[in-house]
């Protein structure tokens, strides 16, 4: 099931970014951290579980970041990553703001497949707003950063958040 993720997530939320962040994948996130924006988070719950997590960060700028997308590896090639990246893209969608300036969600990814489905398309990194580098100097690879980034438009659209598939039809009609 998927839903917005409550304080009581927080720290297995912590506990699925720990599992990429020790060997370099993702980036660190302190508890407080998580749980000072845990209202930015999304999950997959099974069986009582959070199997599945991500979150999304604007940069206050033009663009807003998926971030800390992480499946526990014993629900890998379920669909549970692409469930949480549409209700993120959906969450964006109907949340961003034309008076912020919010025009593109962004990634920085090792799975370019999963995103390029999605409707996200390679860019050069250079062309992403300078802030987006913030949390870079965080990253052990930040001298060698190897991910690859992408960005997908944001279309403004009026529809209730949290279901799974984002309707072409519903898309059309707010454009
Ligand atoms: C990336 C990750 C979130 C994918 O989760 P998932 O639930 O297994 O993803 P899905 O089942 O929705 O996969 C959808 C598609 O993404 C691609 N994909 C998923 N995992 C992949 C992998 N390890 N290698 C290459 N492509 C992959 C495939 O195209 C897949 O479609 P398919 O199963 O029909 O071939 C998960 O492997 C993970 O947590 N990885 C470690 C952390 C990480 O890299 N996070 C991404 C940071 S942006």
């Amino acid at each position: 099931m998927l839903r917005k993720a409550g304080y009581g997530d927080a720290a297995s939320i912590q506990n699925l970014i720990r599992l990429y962040s020790e060997t370099g994948k993702m980036l660190y996130r302190p508890l407080e951290e998580i749980e000072k924006h845990i209202g930015s988070f999304i999950v997959y719950e099974s069986e009582g579980e959070i199997v599945g997590a991500c979150s999304l960060k604007s940069d206050g700028d033009r663009s807003i970041e998926i971030r800390s997308l992480a499946v526990d590896p014993r629900y890998y090639r379920r669909g549970i990553g692409t469930a949480l990246v549409l209700e993120a893209i959906e969450q964006a969608e109907s949340g961003c703001s034309r008076e912020r300036g919010e025009e593109q969600l962004f990634v920085f990814t090792y799975v370019v497949s999963l995103f390029q489905k999605l409707g996200f398309q390679i860019v050069e990194k250079s062309t992403l707003p300078a802030k987006v580098w913030n949390d870079c100097k965080y990253c052990l690879h930040s001298d060698k950063c190897d991910e690859t980034a992408m960005v997908r438009p944001l279309i403004r659209q009026y529809i209730p958040a949290m279901s799974y598939v984002v309707s072409p039809a519903i898309v059309a009609e707010a454009i």
